[in-house]
């Protein structure tokens, strides 16, 4: 599939198969992230593949632990593939996708986050390319607050200083593809 039909052919997915994805798909994803555009050449950012659906799922109830409906209430993100922001009864933050990658980033510099977000746009155009639905999902500095999250640091061996800035959701889509978005109006310019 040439580029701009990835981009315009991927959806956000919250509804997923419980079959896991290949490793070596995994691999792939990872490896989509890790070769993303980074500030000043820096590659802070880790990834850690979580190949074991019932491991996403614990961490993904930890991502949901601290969540505060009450500032996003109203907001309205998807019919067909309803967020925990639209459906209150969803108790993982992953949707029961089997696989998720965490993106972490250095706690004190300027660029973690984009950076970390440019290796999780890379990662789910890759993912769409593979034939695998995936979802960004935000939440990662709260994720792993508890003393339960910070074993999982400890575990994964992530080092002193860095934080999760996101995550990646990666499986098969249960049910029908979501209906394309239509572009809202107005949103670009050429100038000159
Ligand atoms: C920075 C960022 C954070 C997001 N966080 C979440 C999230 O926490 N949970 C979720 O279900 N989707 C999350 N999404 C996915 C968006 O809801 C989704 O991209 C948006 O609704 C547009 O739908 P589409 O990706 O299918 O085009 C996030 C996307 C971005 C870019």
């Amino acid at each position: 599939m040439d580029i701009i039909d990835v981009i315009r052919t991927r959806h956000s997915i919250r509804k997923y198969q419980a079959k896991q994805i290949e490793r070596e798909d995994l691999e792939k994803v990872i490896e989509a992230g890790l070769r993303a555009p980074n500030a000043g050449g820096r590659q802070g950012s880790i990834i850690v593949g979580i190949h074991d659906a019932k491991l996403a799922e614990l961490v993904g109830k930890l991502n949901v632990a601290q969540f505060d409906r009450s500032a996003l209430l109203g907001n309205y993100v998807s019919e067909e593939q309803p967020s925990i922001i639209d459906d209150p009864n969803i108790k993982s933050g992953f949707y029961g996708a089997p696989c998720v990658c965490a993106v972490f980033g250095p706690e004190d510099f300027l660029y973690s986050v984009p950076d970390a977000f440019c290796c999780a746009e890379n990662m789910i155009l890759e993912a769409h390319s593979l034939g695998l639905a995936s979802c960004i999902v935000a939440r990662g500095e709260e994720t792993f607050e508890s003393p339960e999250g910070q074993k999982f640091l400890k575990d994964w061996e992530i080092p002193e200083g860095y934080i999760a800035r996101c995550f990646v959701l990666l499986g098969y889509l249960d049910g029908p593809e979501p209906s394309p978005k239509k572009l809202h109006e107005g949103r670009f310019r050429i100038v000159g």
